[in-house]
């Protein structure tokens, strides 16, 4: 029997763009002897919409200008039915189908953030990637440290910042404990919005005040000197790293500008060019700190190398970029997992993870049953 694979896409989110050109290649590859695709839009006023494969995206072949094509009376939402769910048009109540499987291709605020999983959670729907938990540790970069510290992960020296610091304060530390340049980002960014490089006092105050319009807590990090390595993993217990891939920025860091305006604002290099010894540590960190944050499915794991050898965690991408030109599909498609076989393995995954979670509250509701 086929899969019913629900394709979640766009979002009320700043990086909705870049879902919707990750969902038009997902949907391109999908294997339909395997599985029946369902396409399910969310504009960015949060409205979900059931759309038809021919024609929802308006200029899918530009990058810039691509946009979601959806009209009122494809609207629907996916409630729960009987353990298991129902999608609804909103106009006639109308039942049009239900999801086995949720690959949800939302990138940042409520896609990435555990949001959605949540969401899925409650309709009892697999959801592809990781958990509400895994999401939300990996989607906050100051909880991130603090749990990779734990686990003797190198990050970045790091100082807190919210509405009711002493700005004057803190940046004079930030300035006396890290040096010039410091980096200023909002806790949950994503896409380099709100981070900035501070190359001074001055600057530093302006790029606190500046990143707290997207966030309630940012972060004041000491720069770290090297190259930005990235490693795809995937899996939920038994993990797989891919051969580790290098990003080029040809700005002074790897900002918004860099990621998405400038066509030529960097060079990814797959795989990187690095020692087969640097490349093993790069996998091993990898995946310590995937374990360590609660991921499962699939996450790409962002750090620096510098000049000396030493490692140190950034971040790590729940919903990393997915073209097929993207970092974390083409570093697994070097390891030897080609892209559509990548969207099965992430299938298996999420039904695994699900069994094992209706197995568990099985058995809690059988003791809890008197
Ligand atoms: N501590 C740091 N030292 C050096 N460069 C940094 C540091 N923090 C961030 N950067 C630069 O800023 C970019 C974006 O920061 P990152 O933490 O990855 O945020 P985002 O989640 O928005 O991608 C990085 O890819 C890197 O180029
Ligand atoms: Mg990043």
């Amino acid at each position: 029997m086929k899969i019913n694979l629900g394709l979640i896409f766009g979002g009320r989110s700043g990086e909705h763009e870049v879902s919707l050109q990750s969902a038009k290649s997902i949907a391109a590859a999908v294997n339909k002897e395997k599985y029946d695709l369902l396409l399910i839009a969310i504009d960015k006023s949060g409205n979900w919409y059931y759309v038809d494969p021919s024609s929802y995206l308006e200029n899918a072949d530009d990058p810039k200008n691509i946009k979601l094509k959806v009209s009122p009376d494809q609207q629907i939402a996916i409630v729960p039915s009987n353990n298991s769910n129902e999608i609804r048009r909103l106009s006639d109540s109308k039942v049009l189908g239900k999801l086995d499987v949720a690959f949800s291709i939302i990138h940042g605020t409520f896609g990435e953030d555990g949001s959605i999983q949540g969401y899925f959670d409650i309709m009892n729907i697999p959801c592809i990637g990781a958990s509400v938990l895994g999401s939300a540790v990996g989607m906050d970069k100051i909880v991130a440290k603090n749990l990779l510290v734990q686990e003797n992960i190198k990050v970045a020296d790091w100082l807190v910042a919210d509405k009711y610091s002493n700005i004057e304060k803190i940046t004079q530390e930030a300035a006396s404990e890290f040096n010039f340049p410091i980096f200023v980002k909002p806790a949950c960014s994503g896409s380099s919005v709100g981070v900035y490089k501070a190359e001074n006092i001055s600057s530093l105050k302006e790029s606190i005040v500046k990143a707290l319009k997207f966030d309630s807590r940012v972060l004041l990090e000491k720069a770290i000197k090297g190259r930005e390595i990235e490693c795809a993993i995937l899996g939920n217990d038994e993990l797989i790293a891919s051969i580790p891939g290098e990003i080029i920025p040809k700005h002074s860091f790897y900002s918004y500008e860099a990621k998405y305006i400038d066509a030529n604002g960097a060079k990814l290099e797959m795989p990187a060019k690095i020692s087969t010894d640097i490349a093993e540590r790069v996998k091993e960190m990898a995946k310590k700190t995937y374990k360590a944050l609660s991921c499962s499915g699939m996450a790409r794991v962002d750090m620096f190398l510098t000049e000396n050898g030493d490692l140190y965690l950034n971040e790590i991408n729940t919903l990393p970029g997915f073209t097929k030109i993207s970092m974390y599909p083409k570093l697994m498609d070097l390891s030897g997992i080609s892209y559509s076989e990548l969207i099965d393995r992430l299938v298996q995954l999420a039904i695994e993870k699900h069994k094992e979670r209706e197995e568990n509250l099985a058995n809690v509701l059988k003791v809890s049953a008197y």
